[in-house]
């Protein structure tokens, strides 16, 4: 076990892997019950690799498209998506939680267009919190899906329960990483908790601050090289997000760069981004986050 984990780890970080099969691009279908919105997470192993930044940025192309979306942030740890944005905040998950507040009385439109639910840093585990708070959680998440076509939750970094309850919770995982070794095994490790859990997720994995295409499709041959191997599954490409200065110069300027830089590369990536992502919204989708959720932290 730990020989196959060291061995795994060896492998990602190799250069010069082999490039292997594209993954097929088939989605998991499934006859469910119908509801209104998809849940698309938005997590990873390693923190600061931009996952805020692809949210908020997804979100408001999104918005852009004509999709009504929603973004949670659910990073509970370091929840910063309404600074990203610069809208201020009232409440938060935090009150919503406690029952002071719904979640539409603390949703916030951005500039956008998109509906943020701000995070509530330093939050309890939710796998801690009472069975009234996290009903009145879950509850909260349900009323949501009916008011929106798309649900983005940012879950923050890593392998905690909050993490992969939010993960597991989705209809579509998108997985964060760099170019960088340490951002792509840690990357593994989450992918590896998330199917350890269930078999049937649709795991994409998105390569930001890649230098080029050619990079991005790389490091994603590699990681899925990985997971073929060591995991027995393969992960589907979201694609990349190129490295762009602007990236840098919008989150300074507290403007989300597709609105900021509307012509730059990074914009251009999260437009084929969403492209793909929307797709999803055609899909009939299954129990929902509640369903989901609730299933998850009771086993907490
Ligand atoms: N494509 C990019 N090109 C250049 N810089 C980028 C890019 N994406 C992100 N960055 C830089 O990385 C920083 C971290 O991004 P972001 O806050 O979105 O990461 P995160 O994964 O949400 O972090 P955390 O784990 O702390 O929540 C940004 O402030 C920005 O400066
Ligand atoms: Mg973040």
């Amino acid at each position: 076990m730990m020989t196959d984990q060291a061995q795994a780890l060896r492998q990602l970080v190799a250069q010069n892997q082999q490039v292997t099969q594209p993954a097929s691009q088939q989605q998991p279908v499934a006859a469910k019950r119908q509801r209104h919105a998809r849940i698309v997470a938005v997590t990873s192993g390693k923190g600061g690799v931009g996952k805020s930044n692809v949210s908020v940025n997804l979100a408001i192309q999104l918005t852009q498209a004509g999709r009504r979306v929603a973004l949670l942030d659910a990073d509970l740890g370091t929840a910063n998506a309404d600074v990203l944005c610069n809208v201020p905040v009232g409440s938060t998950l935090a009150q919503v939680v406690n029952g002071q507040y719904t979640l539409k009385e603390v949703m916030v439109k951005t500039p956008g267009g998109f509906y943020l639910v701000p995070g509530a840093s330093g939050l309890a585990n939710i796998a801690d919190m009472s069975a009234d708070a996290r009903k009145r959680l879950v509850d909260q998440i349900y009323e949501l899906e009916a008011m929106v076509d798309v649900i983005i939750i940012d879950t923050g970094a890593g392998v905690s329960s909050n993490v992969l309850g939010f993960a597991l919770s989705a209809d579509q995982i998108l997985v964060v990483t760099t170019p960088e070794p340490t951002a792509m095994t840690d990357a593994y490790a989450v992918i590896k908790s998330l199917v350890s859990e269930r078999q049937d997720l649709d795991v994409r994995l998105l390569v930001n601050m890649a230098s080029d295409v050619t990079e991005g499709r790389e490091i994603y041959h590699r990681l899925n090289a990985v997971c073929r191997q060591f995991l027995s599954i393969n992960i589907l490409y979201a694609g990349h997000v190129i490295f762009d200065p602007a990236v840098r110069k919008a989150v300074r300027a507290q403007e989300p760069f597709l609105l900021a830089s509307p012509k730059s590369q990074a914009t251009q990536c999260i437009r084929s981004l969403a492209t793909r992502v929307d797709r999803l919204a055609q899909i009939p989708s299954g129990p929902g986050l509640m369903g989901r959720m609730t299933q998850w932290f009771k086993r907490k």
